[in-house]
């Protein structure tokens, strides 16, 4: 029997999600909910579903066994508290977009409801489902890189949107701190530094934003981390670099799925996995594609919530991150992270 879905918010992001649920074979879609009932319909046409504008109707009947909640906001989060909340109080598995709400007290709540209720919660960290973090997941695992000692990741583009100081922390960086949570493990202390670009038409200058930062993390398993982020960039030729050095060996991602590679320490011999032409990803989208086949074969195999890959416990770790990191920037301190 396929698994039927829901998608909530129609659209960008919604639309992908979509998409990639068409291409699973053991998916029927059999719903879309946006608060604009013209933009439910008309994507709920392409997708041969049923329209709903009213979150309580589409779960009183259409008898979902997943949903995935891409609604939006303030900082890209303020609109997923509510129907997240309706979805796991349903027992419906339930995959939110990221960040899981721009306020951590509704993202801790979010958690709790899921666990409290044992409901799969799975967050949509899409930059950690490449075949190359997958390959570098090997090299961790194999003895490759040996005990992690070091991290940098870089993630950076070029996003003018100015609405709130902490857009680019809050609404970007889950991704890259997801990225060095997978590799190194939880996050105990952070400090960070920001600063904000210029910009001519504003009343001091600078945008509103913080749009650079430069934050430090410490592991709990001692390993010591570097994020850079900026929204100032052209990421049309460079997104993310993910690099982690161990004791044995050191691996680099380079452009989130372009080539992965491990340096050994001890050899001059590389390890070179590339993203294939004919067979790799074609587009950055694909990595919710790779995220969303993940999700479903976790949810189709009833897996234990504590099990789901990115999870929404993983999309609030990054949180507590991000809250910490701004933390340390308004006090002038070191932060410890408590759930990092
Ligand atoms: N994972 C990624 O790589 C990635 C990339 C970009 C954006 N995102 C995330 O995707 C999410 C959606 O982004 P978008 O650009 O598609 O936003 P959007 O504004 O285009 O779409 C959001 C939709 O949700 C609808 N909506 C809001 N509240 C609703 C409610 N209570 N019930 C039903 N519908 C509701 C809105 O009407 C709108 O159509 C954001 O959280 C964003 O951070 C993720």
């Amino acid at each position: 029997m396929s698994l039927r879905v829901g998608v909530i918010g129609a659209g960008h992001i919604g639309n992908i999600h979509l998409q990639a649920y068409r291409e699973c074979s053991d998916v029927e879609i059999v719903a879309v909910c946006d608060q604009d009932m013209p933009k439910a319909t008309s994507r709920a046409g392409t997708f041969g579903a049923t329209a709903y504008s009213s979150l309580e109707e589409m779960l009183g009947s259409a008898d979902l066994g997943a949903v995935s909640v891409c609604t939006a906001g303030v900082e890209n989060g303020s609109h997923h508290f509510e129907p997240v909340m309706q979805c796991l109080r349903a027992g419906v598995s339930t995959l939110c977009e990221k960040p899981l709400s721009n306020s951590i007290v509704e993202a801790r709540a979010m958690v709790a409801e899921a666990q409290a209720r044992g409901v799969a919660f799975g967050c949509d960290l899409n930059h950690r489902f490449s075949p190359q973090a997958d390959r570098a997941q090997d090299w961790m695992a194999d003895g490759s890189i040996g005990t992690p000692l070091l991290s940098n990741v870089t993630l950076w583009l070029g996003n003018p949107n100015d609405a709130t100081p902490w857009f680019h922390l809050r609404a970007l960086h889950p991704h890259s701190l997801d990225l060095m949570r997978l590799f190194c493990g939880r996050a105990v202390k952070v400090q960070a530094f920001f600063n904000r670009a210029p910009k001519a038409d504003s009343p001091d200058g600078k945008r509103v934003c913080w749009s650079n930062a430069q934050i430090n993390v410490l592991f709990e398993n001692g390993s010591i981390g570097h994020l850079t982020g900026s929204y100032d960039a052209n990421s049309l030729l460079n997104l993310e670099r993910t690099e982690v050095m161990g004791t044995e060996g050191r691996f680099v991602i380079d452009n989130a799925y372009e080539r992965a590679t491990l340096y050994p320490r001890i050899s001059n011999e590389l390890t070179v996995v590339p993203n294939l032409l004919f067979a790799g990803l074609k587009t950055f989208d694909d990595t919710i594609n790779r995220r969303i086949k993940r999700w479903v074969q976790q949810v189709i195999e009833g897996a234990a919530p504590n099990d789901i890959e990115a999870s929404g416990a993983d999309g609030l770790a990054v949180q507590e991150i991000i809250e910490a990191a701004i933390a340390s920037w308004e006090g002038d301190c070191v932060v410890a992270v408590q759930n990092g």
